[in-house]
């Protein structure tokens, strides 16, 4: 079990078919809807649709970890309407979706600086996270108001006041636990749906050594098909992790 918590700077983390971890941008709601010649917010609503089945492809494929960026630090930026309107949708899906995660055995917890929501959000993700703690089918973390710099920042801080005294040698083992998805191994696989390639400050630390994959399918048409095929993607990668193909195929593929 540990030594699927391996860093893949340290070592060599587990080779597997099915990616133990998948980390999601959900990218093009708006557009989705604009193309439908609807308001921005029914892509978000049509989105909702798509975490669920994702949620249970993930369950049924033995799946772990899936991380799904929802929010990030500078999603802020957008329209005041548009910001009200996903925070409300988060808080109606908290609430009506809860139960049946539980059900399934899925433990949900919510990742990034929840100072700026407001208290009855805070209080519906804790209790949410509360009841669905001891969940073993699938580890789904929800990225709110997230962003991979803040994480970094937020993680040095806190490794700074539990262990003052080793100024100037900090290694990566004393930040690493301090991060948010410490628990979680590393994400093997990095989805985009929305045709954009780039990372948007999702987890910078985390994606060192992850599997890219960019679809240009917009989040809310992103159906079993095309998750497969991102599937199918990554076990064609070769992940060496700094090794030449040769070291590979000579079967130093194994655990450090
Ligand atoms: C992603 O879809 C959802 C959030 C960022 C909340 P977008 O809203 O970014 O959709 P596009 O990129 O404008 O199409
Ligand atoms: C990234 O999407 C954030 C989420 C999906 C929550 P954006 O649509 O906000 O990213 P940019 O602005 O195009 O980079
Ligand atoms: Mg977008």
């Amino acid at each position: 079990m540990l030594s699927r918590l391996i860093s893949s700077t340290r070592g060599i983390p587990e080779r597997n078919d099915v990616p133990a971890h998948i980390a999601i941008v959900m990218d093009g709601n708006g557009r989705w809807a604009r193309k439908r010649l609807l308001p921005r917010v029914a892509g978000h609503k049509r989105g909702l649709d798509t975490v669920r089945k994702v949620v249970k492809l993930c369950v049924d494929q033995g799946v772990s970890h899936l991380t799904l960026f929802a929010f990030s630090s500078e999603n802020w930026r957008r329209p005041a309407d548009e910001v009200s309107f996903l925070m409300q949708l988060f808080m109606q899906a908290l609430r009506e979706e809860v139960k049946k995660l539980h059900k399934n055995n899925i433990r949900l917890r919510v990742i990034g600086d929840l100072s700026r929501f407001d208290s009855e959000l805070i209080e519906t993700i804790r209790s949410a996270e509360a009841q669905t703690g001891g969940n073993t089918a699938l580890t789904l973390s929800i990225a709110a108001n997230y962003g991979g710099r803040w994480d970094i920042v937020n993680a040095v801080n806190a490794m700074l006041a539990s262990c003052p005294e080793k100024r100037g040698a900090y290694t990566e083992e004393d930040l690493a636990p301090h991060l948010c998805l410490a628990d979680a191994p590393e994400p093997d696989l990095y989805i985009r749906t929305g045709g954009e390639q780039r990372i948007s400050n999702f987890l910078l630390w985390q994606l060192a050594y992850t599997e890219f994959y960019f679809t240009d399918c917009l989040w809310p048409d992103f159906d079993e098909a095309a998750f497969a095929q991102a599937i199918d993607s990554y076990r064609k990668r070769e992940r060496r992790f700094g090794r030449t193909s040769e070291q590979l195929a000579g079967g130093s593929d194994k655990q450090d």
